[in-house]
């Protein structure tokens, strides 16, 4: 636990792209229902770019509506660390090219990869460097374009994912928005169960690859859902004890949103009511990395927290990669 200062999320700021893909869409693309989608996975419809657009460019009107939140000029900014699984390329970071395109001439930038679980890991890394005295304003990013690397011919897995992002500034504590705590864990022994094998040193790109559909994100959805249950379970108990709180003292609980019926079993198991959880899937479906930051937003705009209130975040995600915070809002 650091010592100095506390830190406090004073800007909050999300972005989606126009274009809608409802289920119905994907419906005359694939042997596949609204129905069946709706059921499974309780999405209706993602936000999807158009060709051309990249991470860093959903980035740019997150950071700045969330700089703008904050009262900070992109030139004050002392870091910006942005989470994301679909960098424009693999070098340079999405965060170096985000620098430049917002202005923020002051700071440092370097991505960070922890999947679904991202914009956690890079809240925490905010929260550091701030609460040690080192930085006083950080940009903290999730954004994702998953319908780039999103195979759609497989119908198990092209019907979850949309793009998005969102972002947040951190900066010393000013009374509002505390991070109280940040929790992180990892497993890589089951790296398998989501994966994009190639275009890496593993598996560089080439026609074989392109060929083998290598280039696009796989999961083994039934494995990852009985994991991800079991894990949001376990993370929501021990960060709550480990701040020695009572799971009734979380007023709301944001989750990565992969599947409702992961949030809706989760919420069963710790016998908290559903609406506990805030969801947006629905409208979304699974941004990876940025999902937690666009609901953030909603819920910030939607005037749904009360000062005081404490706020539980909860992600899961590939590698495999969890993470955790307690915000007093
Ligand atoms: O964000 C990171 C974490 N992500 C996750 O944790 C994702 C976790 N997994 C899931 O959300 C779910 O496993 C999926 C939504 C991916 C799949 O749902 P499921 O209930 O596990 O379905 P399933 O893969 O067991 O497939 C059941 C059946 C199969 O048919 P048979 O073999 O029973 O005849 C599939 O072929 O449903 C079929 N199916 C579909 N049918 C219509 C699979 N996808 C579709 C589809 N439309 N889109």
């Amino acid at each position: 636990m650091e010592k100095g200062y506390t830190a406090s999320i004073t800007g909050i700021g999300s972005f989606l792209p126009k274009k809608v893909l409802t289920n119905d869409d994907l419906t005359k693309m694939l042997d596949t229902t609204d129905e069946w989608i709706t059921k499974r996975t309780g999405i209706k419809e993602r936000r999807i770019v158009e060709n051309g657009v990249t991470a860093s460019d959903l980035a740019i009107e997150a950071s700045l509506r969330a700089l703008d939140d904050a009262n900070v000029l992109p030139s004050e900014v002392d870091l910006i660390v942005a989470a994301t699984i679909t960098p424009d390329c693999l070098v340079p970071s999405t965060a170096c090219f985000l620098q430049d395109k917002i202005g923020a001439s002051n700071a440092g930038a370097f991505d960070i990869l922890a999947a679904c679980a991202g914009f956690v890991y890079a809240l925490s890394i905010a929260k550091s460097f701030v609460a040690s005295g080192a930085m006083k304003t950080v940009l903290v990013v999730g954004t994702e374009c998953l319908s780039k690397i999103t195979d759609y011919t497989d119908r198990s897995t092209c019907i979850l994912f949309g793009d998005g992002a969102g972002a947040v500034v951190v900066q010393r504590g000013n009374g509002r928005r505390e991070i109280i705590t940040t929790h992180l864990g990892s497993d890589g022994s089951q790296a398998e169960l989501l994966m994009l094998p190639a275009g890496g040193s593993k598996l560089p790109t080439s026609h074989e690859t392109i060929e083998s559909r290598s280039h696009y994100i796989r999961l083994k959805g039934k494995e990852l859902f009985k994991v991800a249950i079991n894990n949001m379970v376990d993370v929501i108990t021990k960060t709550v004890a480990e701040n020695n709180m009572k799971i009734e003292d979380i007023d709301l609980i944001i989750p990565h949103q992969s599947n409702i019926r992961i949030i809706e079993a989760a919420m069963d198991r710790l016998k908290l009511p559903r609406e506990k959880a805030y969801i947006n899937i629905d409208r979304f479906g699974n941004t990876s990395s940025a999902s937690i930051p666009i609901a953030i937003d909603e819920i910030d705009k939607g005037g749904m927290l009360n000062t005081g209130d404490s706020v539980l975040l909860v992600a899961f995600g590939g590698g495999l990669t969890w993470s955790s915070s307690i915000i007093k809002w």
